[in-house]
Formats: structure tokens, C-alpha cells, sequence
């Protein structure tokens, strides 16, 4: 077969946070990107219109048609309904964006003659105009057979990422590690805002005030790893503080007192690692927070 590189025409099935802020990484690098359908055809209006030479085409059939390598950008669910619904050819390649699918949904494709992958960026896409930014540091979760390997590890390292390759059946812990890291640290910080308008001061406000400190957490990780980078009351093993902490959940907000718990509790061995905490007090602090997390349950 031949090899698939740099010069290699792509397509983009789906145009939405993903499809349209990888084509625009992969314009950037020079990769051609040729054409894009989508569900709808403002969608790949719009997607097209921001790289030159890009071909909207309502006909799934017809991008399929265009290009060699087609990226399957739609929602998860959609990617197999959609690449069993299309002709493939020989020589051809395919790839979903998914970190949690297998290469299963591609199975039609591979049947046909085609080499399927996963390429999954692990990073969190609200836009396009984000996105393209912020792919470039990202870490890409690949999939893939030999014919297909070298082409998109060197794709990933063209846009500025750093690739790693995943076996299937390791999918799905690699991808929680992105969505709690993702997600539910979004999901947090809007926890942790949601505390200021018991203080009088709104829920903006309070997400305002506390992105400072995710960057700055993310920075201090990032320079010193795990357990260095952990800091706060408890590697400090600071105990008045941690029971004016719970106190405080338990009057105003006990609907979090749960979460808060868990959380302290799943901390305290980096704090031990980093030997800021010892044992002894690290099983004492333990005891207090799970005898809230229990008042708290019943
Ligand atoms: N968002 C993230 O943070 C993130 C991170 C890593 C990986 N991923 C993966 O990337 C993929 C895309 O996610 P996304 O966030 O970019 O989703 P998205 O913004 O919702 O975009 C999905 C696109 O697929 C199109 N689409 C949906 N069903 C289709 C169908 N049956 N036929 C043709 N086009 C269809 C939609 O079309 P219209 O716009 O035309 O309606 C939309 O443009 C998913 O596999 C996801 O797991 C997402």
C-alpha cells in the first residue's frame, strides 16, 4: 500500500469542535486538507471557509470520494452509523477523534479495504478558535495498525503534539484520566463557585477569583510533579483549618460535603509521598473527615 504522509489528501466528516479546530492545526502544518461534509451544510460552509482549497460537500459519499485519509469528527455515537453507511476503497484510511471508542465503529471501512486509527487529542474543545489553539502541548491517544502508525505519530508531533499510543483494552482509564482532568475539574471549579453567593458574592465572581489559582496549580504540577506540586492544609497537616473547612460545608453547603470529603481523602497520600505529612497525623486527619463524610450521610 501505499504509505500515507504529509501529502496525503484529508477529509473531515463532521464540523464541529474537533473536526473544524484539527483541520485548522493541520492547515497550519501544511497538511492538505481537502474537503468537508457535515450534518448540516452550514456546518461545512463555515468549516471550509477557513481553509483555502477546502470543498464543502453535502454528499457524505462524494467527501469520501475526495480524499484518502478521512478524519470521522462526528459525535461518538455517530461514527459508526456513518462509516457503515459509506463506500470505502482500497488504500484508503479512516480515523475517529474518540478517546473512549474502540476502533470497532470503523469495523465497515476495514472491511472494505481501508486502514482504520484512532487519534484522540487530550483536550478539552468548547470552540474552534480555542481549539486550534490549544492543540498545540496536547498529548494524542493513538490507536493504530502499521499502516497508518507513522503517519499519524508524525502528524501529532507536526501540530505540535506529543503522541502516545494506547492498546484497547487500556482505552477506557486513559480516558477517564482525561475527563476527570477535563470535565470534572470543570465540574469542581463550578462547585467551588457556587460557595460565593453564600457570601454575598456572585457565582462569576467566584470563578473569576478561582482561575488564578487552577492556572497556578496546573504551573506548580507541571514544574514540580506528583507529590511536590500538592500544597494547602493538608500536607500542611493544618487541622484547625480542615475543621472550620467541614464545619463550614456542614452548615452552609452539605450538599458538597461529600465531594469535599472524598477528595481531601484521596489527597492525603501524595501529602504522606511528599513527606510534608506524617502517618500518624495523616490517619488522624483521615478519621476527622471521614467521621463528617459519615454525619454527613445519614
Ligand atoms: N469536545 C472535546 O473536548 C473532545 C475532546 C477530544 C475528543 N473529542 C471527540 O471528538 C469527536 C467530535 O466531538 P466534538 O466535541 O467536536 O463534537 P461537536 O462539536 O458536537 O461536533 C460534532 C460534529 O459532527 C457533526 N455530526 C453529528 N452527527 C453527524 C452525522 N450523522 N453525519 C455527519 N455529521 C454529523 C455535527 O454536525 P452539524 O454541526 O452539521 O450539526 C457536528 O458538526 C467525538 O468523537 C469526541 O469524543 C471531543
Amino acid at each position: 500500500m501505499r504509505p500515507f504522509d504529509g501529502s496525503t489528501p484529508i477529509g473531515f466528516i463532521g464540523a464541529g469542535a474537533v473536526g473544524g479546530s484539527l483541520s485548522l492545526a493541520l492547515h497550519a502544518a501544511g497538511y492538505p486538507v481537502v474537503s468537508v461534509a457535515s450534518r448540516t451544510r452550514a456546518s461545512s460552509q463555515t468549516f471550509a471557509s477557513r481553509i483555502p482549497g477546502c470543498v464543502p460537500y453535502k454528499s457524505l459519499q462524494k467527501l469520501v470520494d475526495s480524499a484518502r485519509f478521512v478524519f470521522v469528527t462526528t459525535s461518538d455515537d455517530a461514527i459508526g452509523p456513518v462509516c457503515q453507511s459509506l463506500r470505502w476503497r482500497e488504500g484508503q484510511g479512516v480515523a475517529h477523534c474518540s478517546g473512549a471508542a474502540s476502533l470497532e465503529p470503523l469495523q465497515s471501512a476495514v472491511d472494505q479495504g481501508a486502514a482504520a486509527a484512532a487519534f484522540h487529542p487530550l483536550q478539552a474543545f468548547s470552540s474552534v478558535e480555542e481549539g486550534a489553539r490549544n492543540i498545540s502541548g496536547a498529548t494524542f491517544g493513538i490507536e493504530a495498525g502499521p499502516a497508518l502508525r507513522g503517519y499519524l505519530e508524525r502528524m501529532a508531533q507536526d501540530i505540535g503534539g506529543s503522541p502516545i499510543f494506547l492498546r484497547p483494552e487500556d482505552k477506557a482509564l486513559y480516558h477517564v484520566s482525561g475527563v476527570l482532568m477535563g470535565n470534572l475539574l470543570a465540574a469542581l471549579a463550578s462547585v467551588a463557585a457556587s460557595l460565593w453567593p453564600k457570601f454575598d458574592h456572585t457565582r462569576d465572581e467566584g470563578i473569576r477569583a478561582l482561575i488564578p489559582m487552577m492556572g497556578a496549580a496546573a504551573r506548580n504540577l507541571d514544574a514540580n510533579g506528583v507529590p511536590q506540586g500538592v500544597a494547602g492544609p493538608y500536607p500542611r497537616g493544618d487541622i484547625g483549618t480542615i475543621r472550620k473547612h467541614l464545619e463550614a460545608l456542614r452548615s452552609s453547603a452539605p450538599e458538597y460535603l461529600p465531594l469535599y470529603c472524598e477528595l481531601a481523602l484521596a489527597g492525603l497520600p501524595f501529602a504522606v509521598e511528599k513527606g510534608a505529612l506524617s502517618e500518624e497525623l495523616s490517619r488522624e486527619i483521615g478519621d476527622i473527615v471521614k467521621s463528617y463524610r459519615e454525619s454527613g450521610e445519614s
